[in-house]
């Protein structure tokens, strides 16, 4: 087999077998196949695109790159959930309490945050004390234990990602639906779930920035996922705003404490209880998905799966007292509150620069060495269709400076567009795949 072949083959638009598929992943994991011919390849997949053998082929031949987690030692069907990122996207921490509490066994391994998106470890970090440092021997018991356990992505889980993931994001092909799909579905495949519900986000503040998009690469991975002989299903939910009010690492973890109190925000509180009845039904605990639903509805009513999240962060070093005391967080400095200065009906929310203004106020990285400042970001209030009066409350800000709160007032009131009529705002949860 050349290289030059298979380059040539898919530059002309032709599929590669599993065989040549391997070969190319296998040689460039072992540093046998240079970074130039791996880039053209990929920007042959970038045009050509794959299909859906081709991407399941990828995706194996990536997963055998590395070491996989072996969760054949906790009973029952172990089911894993993903989000494609978005802005205030705090749903695992409301929703793995959640199904943990209605008896499906969680043992989740995340990810950081990066630019305008944030990563549920840094945000369960901010609690003081919460690691997420946990060995493989830990993460199993923990997990037969008290049905919950959240760690850190360890470096050898799919080493293929990492090295194609960086010569993509520096050769302009990472928006390639199914090299996107193969990097995402590896990762999970080696986590070792049987079963996954992806959320894929659409809009300004998410990774794919329209539905269209965003339904292909739902299909690609669902297709990857069950061609692999696991169970794979996916949401497609807007992201044209932020999900919750909450930006930023320890605010985020108290509206999700408020959410599993049954006080959270409405759409937050409506996809946490949509992809924990999916995952419910997944693990064969519930018939269809109003039953599932009406599952963990009831473990958030009983108060058994705020009792689930305090477990987990007693269990992983951390302050379960955090519940019910929220001095207990990281608090930021100055807090500034904005005020609206114009009115009208909310048409539409630059979502991906409040994204960027949290992070820029500390509490994302632009770059993954960044030092994350877990207790700044934003309260945004708005949302798209209600009708903002002059003198309404538009955020509050938690920054480490005067100077840096004033900078987030500025930017954020750009983020805002009014209209003089009603506007009929999107779904939150537009198909399930
Ligand atoms: N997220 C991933 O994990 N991989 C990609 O390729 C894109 C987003």
């Amino acid at each position: 087999m050349r290289v030059y072949d298979l380059i040539w083959k898919k530059r002309q638009g032709q599929a590669l077998t599993a065989d040549e598929i391997r070969y190319l992943i296998n040689g460039y994991v072992r540093g046998d196949i240079p970074d130039y011919q791996m880039s053209a390849w990929c920007m042959a997949v970038f045009f050509q695109g794959m299909s859906f053998e081709e991407a399941t082929a990828l995706t194996l031949a990536m997963v055998e790159s590395g070491d996989t987690v072996d969760l054949s030692s906790i009973p029952g069907i172990k089911v894993d959930k993903h989000s494609t990122g978005g802005v205030g996207d705090k749903t695992s921490l409301v929703v793995l309490p959640l199904v943990a509490a209605a008896g499906v066994p969680v043992a989740k391994m995340s990810g950081r945050g990066l630019g305008h998106t944030g990563g549920t470890l840094d945000k369960l970090e901010s609690i003081p004390g919460f690691s997420v440092a946990v060995s493989r021997e830990r993460f199993l018991k923990q997990a037969a234990e008290i049905g919950i356990v959240l760690a850190g992505q360890t470096a050898d889980l799919v080493p293929a990602d990492k090295k194609l993931y960086a010569l993509r994001d520096l050769t302009a092909t990472i928006e390639s639906i199914p090299l996107i799909a193969g990097s995402i579905v590896s990762k999970k495949l080696a986590s070792g779930a049987d079963a996954v519900v992806l959320d894929v986000k659409y809009g300004d503040g998410a990774f794919m920035k329209n539905l269209e998009d965003a339904r292909s690469l739902a299909r690609t991975m669902v297709e990857i996922g069950n061609r692999s002989g696991r169970h794979f299903r996916a949401l497609l939910t807007s992201m044209e705003q932020p999900l919750g009010l909450a930006i930023g690492n320890s605010l985020e973890v108290m509206e999700a404490i408020e959410t599993l109190q049954g006080k959270g925000p409405a759409d937050l509180t409506e996809l946490s209880l949509k992809l924990g009845g999916m995952m419910v039904v997944m693990a064969g605990l519930a018939d269809g998905l109003e039953a599932g639903e009406a599952r963990v509805r009831q473990v958030l009513s009983s108060g058994d799966a705020l009792a689930k999240f305090a477990q987990l962060v007693e269990a992983q070093g951390g302050n379960p007292e955090v519940i019910q005391d929220f001095s207990l967080l990281p608090q930021a400095g100055v807090v500034r509150s904005v005020w609206a200065e114009t009115e009208g009906w909310v048409e539409r929310i630059d979502c991906r620069e409040l994204g960027l203004i949290a992070m820029r106020l500390g509490a994302g990285r632009n770059r993954l060495e960044d030092r994350i400042h877990p207790e700044v970001g934003l309260r945004f209030f708005p949302k798209i269709g209600t009708y903002l009066h002059r003198g309404d409350m538009i955020a509050e800000i938690y920054a480490r400076s005067e100077a840096d709160a004033a900078a987030a007032e500025e930017q954020l009131r750009t983020c805002i567009h009014l209209a003089a009529q009603p506007v009929q705002p999107e779904p939150l949860i537009k198909e399930i795949i």
